[in-house]
């Protein structure tokens, strides 16, 4: 048994991970969100009520856990009171005492918001949630941004404000935006907001190591996915910021040796929102368009963020591979398998052809060129809601045998649908 668990997303992210979260949060003292902002969003469907977050853990919603915003996480103020209101009105307890912001979060400003927009429409098309994401790290890495706990001091923060403010406006005029809201209006909104939610902040740190020197069980949220790692992942398609396990230590304040098992998630097909290559994508005119619509239909594959249709493709081992590598995964998770009953072939990529050249390597340059080698495995019928093993089909077996070979992983978790109790436990975690 562990005391923390890592989960983060192996693929482009929307691999399912409220789910696997909300599952493991019931063992979980603490929930920890460690990077990312509310670009990422995390359904959760209990009893048919549908339950999406975009900033605050997945964990809340098990009344004995403790919800923690790490630092390496960017922060809308104005979104996580949102969240925190539709929380509340739904009967869950989101007091300070079960929900904690890490008091050096950055904070995400309107102008962020709206630079994210602005270079996306003129510069950059890499198809970002336009929540500020990236112009907020940037800031960051650029030593311009506001940590949350700055705000306390009101005099000393405005100068800090109005710094960060003048820099964003000469680059949102270089770029034609013109309606970009006064500086006095948008800090004294800032500070109102602030007002409202300073109570829920705390040393992370501080925090969580105390939890751990308790004996106290750790789960680290993943947000995003590995291919998004800004270092490793698909660059420039890419957030801004780590996604991968490591940064679960960075993110909160506690040192690498606290994260124990690394639990990577992964869908039985992938998805991309968003620009950049994706070898195994199913697209239109080719001969698997069809499995694309099927996997995007039935697995009703649209942004929970933005709306925006995900591209849809067949699972690429040979991405999977590099993200076990990348993370150190422990185990696996797969997500979605009944998605894919009723189809009579699936396809997984073991391989791929670069110019002449075959590989099982995951490049780092050029991705668009590589062409897929396939594996044809046989189909399985309906799986929707199986809870044991000796329920899968000698097909569906195999399609989980064939992913361990080929990543020396086991699968440790197999969910058979959007439910809570639809899964499949092979070992337990926590
Ligand atoms: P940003 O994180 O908003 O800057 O967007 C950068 C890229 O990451 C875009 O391709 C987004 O579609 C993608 N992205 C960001 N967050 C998520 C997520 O939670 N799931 C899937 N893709 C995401």
């Amino acid at each position: 048994m562990n005391q923390s668990v890592v989960l983060l997303g192996a693929q482009w992210g929307d691999e399912g991970k409220a789910k696997i979260i909300d599952h493991l949060a019931e063992s979980a003292s603490f929930v920890v969100r460690f990077q990312g902002g509310n670009n990422a969003g995390h359904t959760i469907v209990v009893q048919n009520q549908k339950t999406v977050l975009h900033l605050i853990p997945s964990g809340i919603l098990h009344k004995n856990t403790i919800n923690l915003i790490g630092n390496g996480v960017v922060f809308d103020m104005e979104v996580f009171l949102k969240e925190k209101n539709s929380l509340e009105e739904k009967g869950i307890d989101v007091s300070p005492a079960r929900l904690m912001i890490s008091e050096i979060v950055h904070v995400i400003t309107p102008y962020h918001r709206l630079l994210d927009l602005a270079r996306e429409r003129v510069k950059t098309k890499i198809g970002t949630t336009g929540r500020g994401i990236g112009p907020t790290y940037g800031d960051k890495a650029m030593r311009l941004g506001i940590r949350i706990g700055e705000f306390r001091d009101r005099k000393k923060v405005f100068e800090r404000y109005r710094a960060c403010y003048e820099d964003k406006i000469r680059q949102l005029n270089e770029l034609g935006e013109d309606k970009i809201p006064g500086l006095e209006e948008s800090f004294e909104n800032s500070l109102q907001q602030f007002s409202k939610l300073k109570a829920h902040l705390v040393d992370s740190s501080r925090i969580l190591n105390y939890a751990l020197r308790e004996k106290k069980k750790v789960l680290f949220e993943g947000a995003q996915g590995t291919l998004l790692d800004i270092d490793y992942g698909t660059y420039p398609y890419v957030t801004s910021s780590n996604t991968l396990a490591a940064f679960a230590a960075c993110g909160t304040g506690v040192g690498p040796r606290h994260l124990e098992y690394i639990l990577g998630l992964t869908k039985a097909y992938t998805t991309r929102v968003g620009a950049g290559p994706f070898p195994t994508e199913c697209l239109p005119g080719a001969s698997d368009e069809t499995a694309g619509k099927w996997m995007a239909e039935k697995g009703n594959e649209f942004g929970s963020t933005t709306g925006r249709a995900r591209r849809c493709g067949w699972l690429d081992l040979v991405a999977l591979k590099r993200a076990v590598e990348l993370n150190s995964v422990t185990g696996l998770a797969l997500s979605k398998m009944d998605v894919l009953s009723g189809l009579e072939t699936i396809k997984l990529a073991t391989a791929y052809e670069i110019g002449s050249k075959k590989t099982q390597d995951f490049p780092n340059f050029n991705l668009e060129e590589a062409k897929p080698v396939y594996e044809d495995l046989s189909g399985w019928g309906d799986l929707r809601g199986a809870k044991k093993e000796s329920e899968l089909s000698k097909e569906a077996k195999n399609f989980i045998h064939r992913i361990e070979e080929f990543t020396d992983v086991k699968v440790a978790m197999i969910s058979t649908g959007p439910e809570r109790d639809e899964m499949i436990i092979r070992d337990t975690i926590f």
